[in-house]
C-alpha cells in the first residue's frame, strides 16, 4: 500500500484499480501513512495555515429540483428568503472587520433574469473591499452571465459537478438536468478565467466506489482551483429523506487522495464534515484541507438555508468565535492563514 501512496504522491496519478485500493484498504497503519503523506504534502504548499471563506447563503429560492436537496423547488416547506443589497454588503462589513478576505455568495439557482441584480451586488462588493476575493456558488448559468459577473467583479466559482457518471447524475437529478451540461459550465468558467471549484457529495444514494473513482479520475483530468466535497446527509423533506449519510472516514480519506494528486488545490473541510462529527473539521485538516468556511449570513435566515438536516454553526461569524477556531486548529498545530489565498498556481 505504501508504495502505492507513494505514487500517488509523486506521479500525481494511479489506474482505476489502484484508486479502489486506496479507497478501501484497512490496514490502520496504511490509513495513517495517507494521511501523514497528504497533510505533509498540504504544508509544503500552505505550510500550517488554513484559508478562511466568508460564506453568505444569499437566497433559499431555487428553480432546479435536485432531489438530495433541502432547498429543491418542490420542497412547499420551505419558507424562501432573499437576502437585501443591503443585508449582502452589512455581511460584507461585518466579515472584513473580523479579518475575512474572500466572500463566497452562495444560494440556489434563479432565472437569468436576475443576474443583473447579482451583478450590482458583485460591483457593490468589488468597490467597498477591492482587496477581497469573491467566490460565487450559484448554480448553472448561461455563457453570459458567468461573463457578465466575472466582468463586475467575481474572482471565483464554485459548481460541484457532483458525479461524472451519467446514470448516477440522472438518479440525482431532475428530468432535463445533465452532465454534460454541468461540465459545460465548468469549463466555461475556467476559459472566462474564474478560478473554478468542483466537487462531489460522499455517500450520495446510488454512489459506487466505481463512480468514486470516476469522480478522483475526472478531477484529475480538469485540474479545479478548488475541491469541495462533503458526505451527503440526508433532509427530511426530500426523496431522499431516508437514504444513510454519507461516511466522515471515506471523505477524509478522498481528501487525502485528492491532496496527493492535486498538491496545489484549495480543499475546504466542509460544513457537512462538521456536522455528522464533533471533529470532523479537524478530521478533514488532518486529511489535507486546508480551508474553511465559517457563515456571515444572517443569523435568522441560516436555518432556513438547510441543504441536510442539523446543518453545524461554527459560530466563527463572531470575535469570539474565530477565537474558538483558532483555539480548535491550535490543538492540532494549525492557525488561521488571514491572507486571500488564493490557488498558487494563479497567483501574480
Ligand atoms: N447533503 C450534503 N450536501 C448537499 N448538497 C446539497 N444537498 C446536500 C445534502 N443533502 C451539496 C451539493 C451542492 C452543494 C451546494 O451542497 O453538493 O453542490
Amino acid at each position: 500500500m505504501r508504495g502505492l501512496i507513494d505514487t500517488l504522491r509523486d506521479h500525481h496519478k494511479l489506474a482505476s484499480h489502484e484508486y479502489r485500493e486506496l479507497l478501501t484498504m484497512c490496514a490502520p497503519e496504511d490509513v495513517k501513512y495517507l494521511m501523514d503523506q497528504a497533510r505533509e504534502v498540504a504544508q509544503g504548499q500552505f505550510g500550517t495555515g488554513i484559508y478562511l471563506r466568508g460564506l453568505i447563503e444569499l437566497s433559499n429560492v431555487c428553480r432546479n429540483d435536485c432531489l438530495y436537496c433541502g432547498i429543491r423547488r418542490s420542497n412547499r416547506n420551505v419558507s424562501r428568503y432573499t437576502l437585501s443589497r443591503q443585508q449582502v454588503l452589512a455581511c460584507c462589513e461585518q466579515g472584513y472587520k473580523i479579518g475575512f478576505r474572500t466572500f463566497v455568495l452562495q444560494g440556489g439557482e434563479w432565472g437569468e433574469e436576475r443576474s443583473q441584480w447579482i451583478a450590482d451586488i458583485i460591483r457593490d462588493i468589488r468597490h467597498g473591499w477591492p482587496d477581497c476575493a469573491i467566490t460565487l456558488s450559484l448554480g448553472e448559468h448561461t455563457r453570459e452571465t458567468y461573463a457578465l459577473w466575472r466582468d463586475a467583479g467575481a474572482d471565483r466559482y464554485l459548481l460541484r459537478h457532483e458525479t461524472h457518471n451519467e446514470r448516477l447524475y440522472r438518479l440525482l437529478h431532475p428530468q432535463g438536468m445533465t452532465v454534460q451540461h454541468r461540465l459545460q459550465c465548468l469549463d466555461r468558467l475556467k476559459e472566462l478565467g474564474y478560478q473554478v471549484g468542483a466537487g462531489i457529495m460522499v455517500g450520495a444514494p446510488f454512489q459506487s466506489l466505481k463512480t468514486i473513482v470516476e469522480d478522483i479520475q475526472y478531477l484529475i483530468e480538469f485540474q479545479p482551483h478548488m475541491i469541495g466535497i462533503g458526505p451527503f446527509i440526508p433532509q427530511h423533506d426530500t426523496p431522499f429523506a431516508r437514504f444513510p449519510a454519507g461516511k466522515v472516514d471515506l471523505t477524509a480519506r478522498l481528501y487525502a487522495i485528492l491532496r496527493l494528486a492535486q498538491p496545489q488545490a484549495l480543499i475546504p473541510s466542509t460544513t457537512a464534515m462538521a456536522t455528522l462529527s464533533p471533529d470532523g473539521r479537524l478530521r478533514g485538516i488532518l486529511a489535507g484541507a486546508n480551508v474553511v468556511m465559517p457563515n456571515l449570513s444572517p443569523e435568522d435566515n441560516r436555518k432556513l438555508y438547510a441543504l441536510y438536516d442539523n446543518k453545524a454553526a461554527l459560530g466563527a461569524e463572531s470575535a469570539q468565535g474565530i477565537k474558538k477556531l483558532e483555539n480548535e486548529l491550535a490543538t492540532i498545530g494549525y492557525h488561521i492563514d488571514w491572507s486571500r489565498g488564493d490557488s498558487p498556481s494563479t497567483q501574480k
